[in-house]
């Protein structure tokens, strides 16, 4: 296992799109939710083309695990004025969705959440860029009791931005990729 000081680079993970052969059993997290998603839903989600998963591994262990599918912002409000501004005055506009983002409970806090965002622009920009328009990765963030556990601190340190304050369940958040 890696040490605390030690935090991940690029070159540390090998990254593989989900498929029948991977084992899954051994990957944990204190999100119940999101072990189970990975054990029961990701691979039939991604052969039903709703959502593909990429797992991240170090020296051979499933670490972590990324889920991106695509998605939309319904501009209203504040984001709405921000384009109409700019002279666009379309409903919405394309995105890319952080469908599910885990790290393993053993490598928390070394640098793998942050990777696995960058990992997901760098995937956003390749579209925009070369296949099909997309403005910003959404989310919907999990809220935690716990502050050390509450995700939404986490992506906020990242850029991101709440689309919708909620009292109860998951927090929709946005990152618009034209801003740098
Ligand atoms: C949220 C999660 C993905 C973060 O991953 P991680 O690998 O532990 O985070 P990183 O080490 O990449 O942290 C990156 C930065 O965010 C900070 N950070 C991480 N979790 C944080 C939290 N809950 N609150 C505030 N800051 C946090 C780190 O201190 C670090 O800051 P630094 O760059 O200034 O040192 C991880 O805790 C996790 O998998 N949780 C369970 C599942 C979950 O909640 N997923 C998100 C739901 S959509």
């Amino acid at each position: 296992m890696k040490q605390k000081k030690d935090r991940f680079s690029p070159q540390d993970v090998k990254i593989e799109i989900l498929n029948i052969g991977h084992n899954l059993t051994e990957f944990r997290s204190y999100e119940q939710e999101l072990t189970d998603f990975l054990l029961e839903d990701s691979l039939n989600n991604q052969n039903q083309k709703i959502s593909i998963t990429f797992l991240w591994f170090y020296k051979g262990t499933l670490v972590s695990y990324i889920t991106l599918l695509t998605d939309k912002i319904n501009l209203e409000g504040n984001l709405k004025q921000f384009f109409r501004e700019k002279d666009i005055h379309y409903k919405a506009l394309p995105a890319l969705k952080i469908g599910r983002l885990c790290v393993d409970d053993n490598y928390l806090r070394l640098g793998l959440g942050k990777l696995m965002v960058l990992f997901a622009i760098k995937k956003a920009n390749e579209i925009s860029t070369q296949k099909a328009g997309c403005r910003f990765l959404t989310l919907d963030a999990k809220r935690n009791k716990d502050k050390e556990k509450d995700s939404i601190h986490f992506y906020k340190k990242l850029g991101f931005k709440i689309l919708k304050k909620r009292k109860k369940g998951t927090t929709p958040m946005y990152l618009d990729l034209k801003i740098p």
